[in-house]
């Protein structure tokens, strides 16, 4: 049995509240369902900056009415300190765990408005770091992000070698770790931080000027419009299945005390480059009977963007029983029918 498989009963015999925030974008409305699916309870926070009543109403969908019972959802801002007070007060019964998910994510919206996500996610961190501490909550685990290893040329990327951040975003995912080690040493407040590495599945948001890579192209070549790649196509990542990424969060969260005070990389430990990326999800397409033949259009390299990403995986492995259950492969194959569903339902 894994760590995850026996948590997971733990959970099933047991169940805890659980504080999820950003609950109506991609990652958070995944753990959603999963949680609920254990019979957890969940409250959930969102502004909906970027996440979506849709994604809400779709878990709805997959649950039992008696698990949807289970979900509490608080319209609210991470910026505003008494909304954070709030969701973790939960009506008088503390909430057991915090999965703080809400952020502003892309490399090229903090290019293009720094102030807008410094806000969101450093003092809407520091917001949550803060109430978490004050409640006495029994763990925090929080999206931290690849972006930190910024200009570090070593591959693949062990946990405690960064370089410069090349971004705004990631001066901010970079803070939201340094804010961590001040809290697990000046108040004994150890937390968790996931350096994510392209998360990409079901429910992750294909429209918009700042949509992630995997759903972006997806949608344009559902549709037969041009797909662009930025730069000569050799860049590189390490593109990590929603399910490991669920896996991650729910170990980190019933994690010992000793793997806290951390961060850890969230990924496989693969890497594929964009022109590797692109015929895969031709042909898991074609699987799906979309036929998408044409080329990509190379254009110029993007701002802020690492060349290559490759995770180390170990530290997670060791500390926390990790065992990432999708390969690349895998997870577009399982998430390309719903970008089908979705973007034809959305064509009616
Ligand atoms: N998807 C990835 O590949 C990836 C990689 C690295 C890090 N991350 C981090 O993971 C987390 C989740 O990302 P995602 O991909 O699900 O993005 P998402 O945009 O789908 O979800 C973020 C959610 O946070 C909410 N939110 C934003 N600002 C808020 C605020 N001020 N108050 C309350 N809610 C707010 C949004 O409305 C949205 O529902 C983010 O912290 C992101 O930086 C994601």
């Amino acid at each position: 049995m894994t760590r995850y498989e026996q948590i997971k009963a733990e959970l099933l015999a047991s169940p805890k509240t659980w504080l999820i925030t950003g609950v109506a974008g991609f990652i958070g409305s995944n753990l959603l369902e999963h949680l609920l699916k254990l019979n957890q309870k969940v409250v959930g926070l969102d502004n909906f900056a970027t996440g979506h009543q849709h994604n809400l109403d779709e878990v709805q969908s997959l649950v039992t009415a008696e698990q949807w019972q289970g979900f509490n959802f608080i319209e609210g801002d991470i910026r505003n300190y008494e909304d954070c007070e709030k969701v973790i007060a939960n009506n008088g019964s503390v909430v057991d765990y915090v999965l703080h998910q809400a952020a502003l994510g892309s490399v090229p919206r903090s290019i293009a408005d720094p102030v807008t996500t410094n806000a969101a996610n450093i003092t809407g961190f520091l917001n949550m770091l803060q109430a978490a501490k004050e409640a006495n909550v029994k763990s925090f685990t929080y999206a931290a992000s690849s972006s930190t290893y910024g200009d570090h040329p070593a591959l693949p990327k062990v946990e405690e070698n960064i370089g410069n951040p090349l971004s705004p975003y990631a001066v901010t995912k970079y803070v939201n770790e340094l804010y961590a080690g001040v809290y697990a040493r000046t108040y004994s407040f150890k937390t968790i931080g996931l350096r994510y590495f392209n998360v990409f599945g079901q429910r992750q948001d294909p429209n918009g000027a700042y949509a992630a890579v995997i759903p972006k192209w997806t949608a344009s070549m559902i549709q037969g419009e041009d797909v662009f790649i930025n730069g000569d196509g050799e860049t590189s990542r390490d593109f990590c299945f929603i399910e490991n990424t669920v896996q991650m969060n729910i170990l980190a969260a019933t994690a010992s005390d000793e793997a806290k005070d951390a961060v850890y990389n969230v990924a496989v430990g693969d890497r594929t480059t964009l022109n590797d990326l692109y015929k895969s999800i031709q042909s898991a397409l074609k699987e799906c009977e979309i036929s998408a033949t044409a080329e990509p259009i190379y254009r110029d390299f993007r701002a802020g963007d690492v060349r290559h990403s490759q995770a180390d995986v170990d530290k997670a492995v060791n500390n926390l029983g990790y065992a990432p259950e999708y390969r690349i492969l895998q997870g577009i194959s399982k998430a390309m029918p719903w970008y089908k569903n979705f973007i034809l339902a959305a064509k009616l």
